[in-house]
This record gives structure tokens, C-alpha cells and sequence, in this order.
């Protein structure tokens, strides 16, 4: 273990890692845990794995498992629409439960039909952009007016969602998000709960419509293979339609606002590198998805570590990204670095299934908004939402110049 001057204890750097100030500059806390080693134990019943390779081990750890329902179920949390809804989903599933909800929806977002999305994805994004030219010279918020609205088309393209419900549910997919973050007290489950009987609504209703009108879209083909091979119910086949609207919107509105801050912020980068290299780098610098949870479901040993059965494993993937000893100077922002594998969308079983979609838009996005406005600006300090687990910018004030 090493020690620095600045080093702060690993119960004081988690006890700030949430708190506001925690949320919005955690990268400090992060180094400060990273110095006490790649694994730290606070207690029998809670482990912190910060270090890249012990993060890429737990997630191929057969016996660290999701929290799925039967780990809910001891915490109170199952009394409540969120994780009532997010633990019948592929995400929160174990063993064959997780096999068989993964199998059944992955052909949605298999490369072909990724690739095939292309078009729609530069559409949506050159209309959004055009719209834009009204703001032209004066500030608008990039979050609320394009990275938003454009994983929304796309989504909505994809499930038959017409404009006017997409922005109905934008607010509603925000708040489910909050349900994510480490729970002290059950009553902060309040936004998630809200924001799920919103979804968890419009999305039984949407099933019930496909099925009476089957229309040529991602909706009605699940609605039918739901109905006629009966391997998922329709109370998970209406949490998955959930799930993909929300991982189908949030991350990658997440992911778009953050790349196109970046770009301005270091604009030399920007010109320098392509639009992937680009991407990947901020997946790398500056996460949507920081933290993962897992349960040891028998006792294991991590970077040497002893974990016994039952205990909370936290996996800080965004300190992961940022592993010394995996990356050269790694809190510089510097596209085109090889390797430059983040874990940003996990590794091993549950890896994302829309890593392919969410890099494209955000590929999209940037280029298509840097070819309308090459010389916008940022005009205030962007504000990141009060989350950690699911980090995002909550408003990215620019002042766009037509070219
Ligand atoms: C920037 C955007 C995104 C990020 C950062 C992200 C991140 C992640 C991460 C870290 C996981 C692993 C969860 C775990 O191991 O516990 C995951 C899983 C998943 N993601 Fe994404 N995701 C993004 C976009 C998307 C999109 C666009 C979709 C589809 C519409 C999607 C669907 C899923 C699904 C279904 C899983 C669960 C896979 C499984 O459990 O087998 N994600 N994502």
C-alpha cells in the first residue's frame, strides 16, 4: 500500500465520493482510493475495486452477481415501482434468468441492425441541428435541445414513439435514473418510483396497442415473440420495453452532451483526432456509467482480497479508466491512446447490449453539430446532475455561430 501527502482515508474519500461536491469532481476521491490499492475492504460486507484489472476480474468473477431480486427483496427495495420494474430486467438478472431475457432481445441490438441505423441516426441529427440555426448567437442548452432530443428520435424511430410522447417521458427517463445511486434512506426512491409508474404505464400501453395494431417497428416484433414463445412474461417483456427506453436515452444523451463539452473544452484535440478515437477517450475520461454494483454469491478473492459470501461489491469503473498502471498520464485527455479499452460499458456477461448504437450517435451527434457550428462556444460552466452512478450534465450552455 502507498501512501501520498494528499492521501485521505479511503471512509473519508467514500464519505465525500457521494455527497454533492463528491458527485460533481469525483475523480480526486477516486485517485485518493486508488492509492490504498486496486481493492479496499471497509468491513467484512463492503469492498471498493477501483484498479482496471481488478475491475475487468470481478466482472468475469462467476461468483460476484448482480443485485437481482432476491437480493432486493432483503432490502426493502422490492416494495417500490423501480427496482419492482428493474429487477425483472436482463441488468439486474442472474444465471438463466439473465441468459434467457438477454437471448430474447439481443437480435434488436445485434451489429447488423446498428449499422442499418445509421442514416436514421444522421437524419435526426442534421434536423435537430438545423433547428438549431434558430438559436443562432443566442445561448441554448445543448442537453434540452439536442443530446436529448436525439437519442429520443432515435429510440422513439426504433419503438414507434411519436415526438410529442418523447418528450412527454423525457423527464420521467431522467428521474428512474436516480434510483440507481446508493440508497440511505428508502424515501429517496421518491423520483425513480415516480419516473417508473410514468414508463412502466406508457409502455404497457404501447404493448397493448402492438398487439391490436402490429406496426413494421422493435415494439411489435418483441410484443410477438412475447406472445408466441411465451420464454418471457408481459410483465418482463413491458420491463424490457422500459429498460431500452431508458438505457436507449439516458447514457447516450449523456455520452453526446459530454463529448460535444469536451470538444470545446479542447478544441486542438477535437481537430486533431477522429471522431471515434474522440469518443472512446471521453468514455474513457469522464464515464455516463461510473459505478457498478455486484454480491458475492460465494466467497472469492480479488486482487488478493478476500470477499466473503454476501458482501457489496462496488466497482468504480470510471477510477478504473483512470488505472496508472494501465493508462500513461491518465487524467490527461488525449484521444488516439493504445490500448484504449475503457470499461465504460462493462466487460464479461452483462456486457452492454447498445455500446455499438451509443458510440454512434455520439459520433453522429458530434460531427454532424461541429458541421453546422464550427465556431460555437461554451457560454457557462456546464452543470452536472446530482448523480454519480449514471453522471451526466444536467444543462451545457453554448452560443452556437453558423458557419
Ligand atoms: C453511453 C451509453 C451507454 C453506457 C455508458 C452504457 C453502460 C452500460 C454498462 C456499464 C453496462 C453493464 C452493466 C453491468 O455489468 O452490470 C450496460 C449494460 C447494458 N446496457 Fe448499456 N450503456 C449505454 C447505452 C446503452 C444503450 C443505447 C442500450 C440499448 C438501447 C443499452 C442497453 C444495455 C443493456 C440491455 C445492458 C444489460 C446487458 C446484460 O445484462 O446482459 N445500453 N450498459
Amino acid at each position: 500500500m502507498t501512501t501520498t501527502q494528499n492521501a485521505i482515508g479511503p471512509s473519508e474519500a467514500l464519505g465525500t465520493l457521494f455527497t454533492p461536491s463528491g458527485k460533481r469532481n469525483p475523480y480526486p476521491l477516486y485517485e485518493a482510493l486508488r492509492e490504498l490499492g486496486p481493492v479496499v475492504k471497509l468491513g467484512p460486507k463492503l469492498v471498493f475495486a477501483q484498479g482496471h484489472d481488478a475491475c475487468t476480474d470481478a466482472l468475469r468473477e462467476p461468483g460476484l452477481l448482480v443485485t437481482d431480486a432476491s437480493v432486493h427483496s432483503k432490502t426493502g427495495m422490492l416494495e417500490h415501482s423501480s427496482w419492482q420494474c428493474f429487477t425483472k430486467i436482463m441488468m439486474f438478472s442472474n444465471g438463466t434468468d439473465h441468459d434467457r431475457l438477454r437471448t430474447f432481445s439481443r437480435w434488436a441490438y445485434n451489429p447488423q441492425s446498428i449499422t442499418g441505423l445509421r442514416s436514421t441516426i444522421e437524419d435526426k441529427a442534421t434536423g435537430l441541428a438545423q433547428r438549431l440555426t434558430a438559436w443562432a448567437g443566442d445561448p441554448v442548452d445543448l442537453v434540452e435541445e439536442f443530446s436529448s432530443r436525439l437519442t429520443l428520435a432515435v429510440t422513439g424511430e426504433l419503438y414507434g414513439i411519436p415526438l410529442s410522447d418523447q418528450l412527454m417521458l423525457r423527464s420521467a427517463i431522467a428521474n428512474t435514473t436516480t434510483a440507481f445511486e446508493p440508497v440511505f434512506d428508502l424515501s429517496e426512491l421518491a423520483d425513480g418510483d415516480a419516473g417508473m409508474d410514468v414508463l412502466v404505464d406508457y409502455m404497457a400501453g404501447l404493448a397493448d396497442s402492438r398487439r391490436r395494431e402490429p406496426r413494421d417497428d422493435v415494439a411489435t416484433r418483441m410484443v410477438h415473440e412475447a406472445d408466441a414463445t411465451g420464454t418471457v412474461t408481459s410483465d418482463e417483456l413491458v420491463a424490457g420495453l422500459v429498460m431500452f427506453l431508458i438505457a436507449g436515452v439516458q447514457s447516450p444523451s449523456d455520452l453526446i452532451a459530454g463529448t460535444i463539452r469536451m470538444a470545446l473544452l479542447k478544441p486542438a484535440e477535437w481537430q486533431a483526432a477522429d471522431a471515434e478515437a474522440f469518443v472512446t477517450e471521453v468514455l474513457r475520461f469522464d464515464a455516463p456509467s461510473q459505478v457498478l454494483t455486484r454480491v458475492a454469491g460465494c466467497d472469492v478473492v480479488l486482487a488478493g482480497v478476500p470477499v466473503a459470501e454476501g458482501a457489496r461489491v462496488m466497482l468504480l469503473l470510471a477510477a478504473a479508466n483512470r488505472d496508472p498502471s494501465r493508462y500513461d498520464e491518465p487524467d490527461v485527455f488525449r484521444p488516439h491512446r493504445s490500448p484504449n479499452r475503457p470499461l465504460s460499458f462493462g466487460f464479461g456477461m452483462h456486457y452492454c447490449l447498445g455500446a455499438q448504437l451509443a458510440r454512434m450517435q455520439a459520433e453522429i451527434g458530434l460531427t454532424t453539430l461541429a458541421h453546422h457550428f464550427p465556431h460555437m462556444t461554451l457560454e457557462d460552466e456546464p452543470r452536472y446532475r446530482d448523480q454519480l452512478v449514471q453522471r451526466g450534465l444536467a444543462r451545457l450552455p453554448v452560443r452556437l455561430r453558423p458557419r
